[in-house]
């Protein structure tokens, strides 16, 4: 429990509140008349989506959070004493279960302020009490927006660590990555530091399965994409007459997840005022999941002025994580 006198814990909102279902009935109205079709990955992560994507970290062919884990635990301290900052700014924070080895090792160098920024209000209340509870010496200031556009407009407290953890810049195809990551530079000072986690190039069926696990768990994530369209714009897709299809995209370099139709079928998306057709066998794409190497993204942060002063893999070589510096 905390007591008067420990560190505050706040949760605020950095920007106007997005109306995250009028953001949903645009991008739906759009991707239903494209071709092929498409639903934006961000729709997946309401309650049940979150959930199942917690199941996903602990699935035996979800290598990712295992390995960026290990690496996290053989070198926070490493990190921490690289980079010395007076607080760490975690963009899209999640349930924070990594974060906590970064938390500790930082405060070993003497930083105590922990800033998670996240579209989930929810999930910043979970995440912070909970720290709050177990780390007393921890300042914690949630901030429910938008990383894209607010963090420039963050108060400097002193040294920053910005992390962007598993592999989620992956989850931006090129262009939107490079403005992103534009976006996050020039929220760095000179000693200011970004550790970011990359999921590596790999053979292809261990890729593959990471996304077409045994137990179904993925294929149960991305259809409940469809039952929030159900849910919050009155429509009636048939989510169990969809089949969850993984592809790997040589060319591109990701990971693909697609949404088959079982059968021809007609749609209504009642709050649109619209009707969809798709016939037996048509695909619509929902999520990216690039992947790379440790060249490539060397070279995409050094175009927006990042330099890499430090590269960790786990032991198989899975996953990668670095640091960068403004150069
Ligand atoms: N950031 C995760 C990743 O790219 C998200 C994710 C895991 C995901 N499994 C998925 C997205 C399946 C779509 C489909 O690995």
């Amino acid at each position: 429990m905390r007591v008067a006198g420990d560190a505050p814990v706040t949760v605020r909102r950095l920007s106007a509140p997005h109306d995250l279902r009028a953001e949903l009935a645009a991008d739906v109205a759009a991707g239903m008349r494209a071709t092929p079709k498409q639903i934006p990955s961000r729709y997946f992560y309401d309650a049940a989506g979150s959930a199942l994507f917690e199941e996903i970290t602990r699935l035996p062919e979800y290598y990712l959070t295992r390995a960026e884990t290990e690496i996290l635990g053989d070198r926070a301290t490493e990190i921490m004493e690289l980079v010395a900052p007076c607080e760490l700014i975690e963009l899209g924070s999640g349930s924070s279960t990594k974060t906590r080895l970064l938390i500790e090792a930082m405060h070993q160098v003497g930083g105590r302020r922990y800033v998670p920024i996240d579209i989930s209000e929810a999930a910043l209340r979970e995440a912070a009490t909970a720290l709050c509870g177990d780390y007393p010496w921890l300042e914690v200031e949630g901030l429910i927006g938008d990383y894209h556009t607010d963090l420039r407009r963050l108060r400097r407290r002193g040294r920053r660590l910005v992390a962007f953890l598993g592999s989620t810049i992956g989850n931006y195809p090129p262009g939107p990555r490079r403005e992103l990551l534009g976006e996050i530079a020039a929220a760095l000072d000179d000693h200011d530091a970004f550790l970011l986690g990359v999921d590596l190039v790999k053979n292809v069926p261990t890729m593959v399965a990471a996304y077409d696990d045994a137990a179904g768990v993925t294929a149960r994530f991305t259809k409940n994409v469809l039952d929030v369209i159900n849910r919050e714009l009155d429509a009636d897709f048939p989510t169990d007459e969809f089949t969850h299809v993984p592809r790997w995209n040589g060319e591109q370099s990701r990971m693909e997840a697609w949404l088959r139709a079982d059968r021809d079928m007609t749609v209504r998306i009642r709050a649109l005022d619209m009707v969809v057709t798709l016939e037996a066998g048509e695909e619509i794409h929902t999520e990216v999941s690039c992947k790379f190497t440790r060249e490539g993204i060397t070279a995409e942060l050094d175009a927006v002025g990042l330099g890499v002063c430090a590269w960790y893999t786990d032991r198989a070589g899975r996953f990668g994580l670095l640091v960068a510096r403004p150069v």
